[in-house]
């Protein structure tokens, strides 16, 4: 919650004030790489702000990740809300930026609207993403004629996990790259501040990276971004299992938090915990 890593030796990114849209394309056109996290909760964001992580993504996979949904299309506008609301409450400078999930703007610009609008008034977000290219145009334009920021989400997008055939395809190669650079020309045109580039070839990264004036934000394409984005829980080692090529835990989360569990239920079972210095005279 600090704004110490703001005031670092570049002094490029504003200190003691949100990061805006503007800091974010301001930093790409310096040529400086920034990073994203997703979160969900008020102590994370915090973590994540203090360590030098310029946006927050609620994400949609909080579905998953935090409320055991066996995917990403059940969470609701109501809980993503409430989420972005405690990220907002945990950070001082990071850009937030809410989810709009399944079911939220697919159907037209109206519905994108009411649902964005949410997100800023109940949830404090201060920008929105959505999933999906040339469909997902005319919701873009009428949310930034409105006065929202939005970031677009192209390449695998697990809100269509039903027609991709599964969530570990690999996107945008042969001619689906030509069409995924297409999106992402279109995206751009209709105002979005920056897109995501999940899960397509580096050099498919490297090509829409060139081609885009906005910020690209990749999760597995590659170092050509502009920026990078990882699940959070994914970053610090928490998840297991077999996780996608892109995936690297910087921590060892998991295995910390068994240890301090297993640490906690030994000590009351020996019953040398609470011990008097951890006890009310
Ligand atoms: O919901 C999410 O966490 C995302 C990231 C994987 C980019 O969309």
């Amino acid at each position: 919650m600090s704004s110490a890593v703001l005031d670092s030796s570049t002094g490029a990114w504003p200190a003691g004030r949100r990061i805006t849209i503007s800091d974010l394309q301001a930093a790409t056109d310096r040529g400086e790489r920034w990073s994203m996290l997703t979160s969900y909760d008020v102590l994370t964001a915090g973590v994540f702000e203090q360590a030098g992580v310029r946006a927050l993504l609620v994400g949609d996979t909080s579905a998953e990740l935090v409320l055991g949904y066996p995917s990403t299309l059940p969470v609701t506008m109501d809980e993503l809300i409430s989420m972005t609301r405690a990220v907002v409450a945990g950070t001082r400078t990071a850009l937030v930026v809410a989810d709009l999930p399944f079911g939220s703007y697919q159907a037209g610009p109206e519905v994108a609207l009411a649902n964005a609008v949410r997100h800023l008034k109940e949830g404090g977000a201060h920008a929105v993403k959505l999933e999906g290219g040339g469909r997902v145009v005319p919701q873009v334009r009428a949310l930034v004629a409105a006065g929202i920021p939005v970031m677009g989400h192209l390449g695998l997008t697990p809100q269509s996990v039903n027609v991709l055939g599964g969530m570990r395809r690999v996107q945008g190669r042969g001619d689906a790259g030509e069409r995924l650079l297409a999106d992402a020309r279109e995206l751009q045109r209709a105002g979005a501040f920056a897109v995501v580039l999940e899960s397509v070839p580096a050099e498919l990264g490297n090509r829409v990276s060139a081609a885009l004036r906005i910020p690209t934000v990749g999760i597995g394409a590659g170092p050509g971004c502009d920026a990078q984005i990882l699940v959070w829980q994914d970053m610090a080692g928490l998840t297991s299992g077999r996780l996608p090529r892109f995936v690297k835990p910087f921590g060892t989360m998991r295995a910390d938090l068994e240890a301090a569990a297993r640490q906690y239920v030994a000590e009351v079972a020996a019953g040398s915990y609470p011990d008097p210095a951890h006890s009310y005279a």
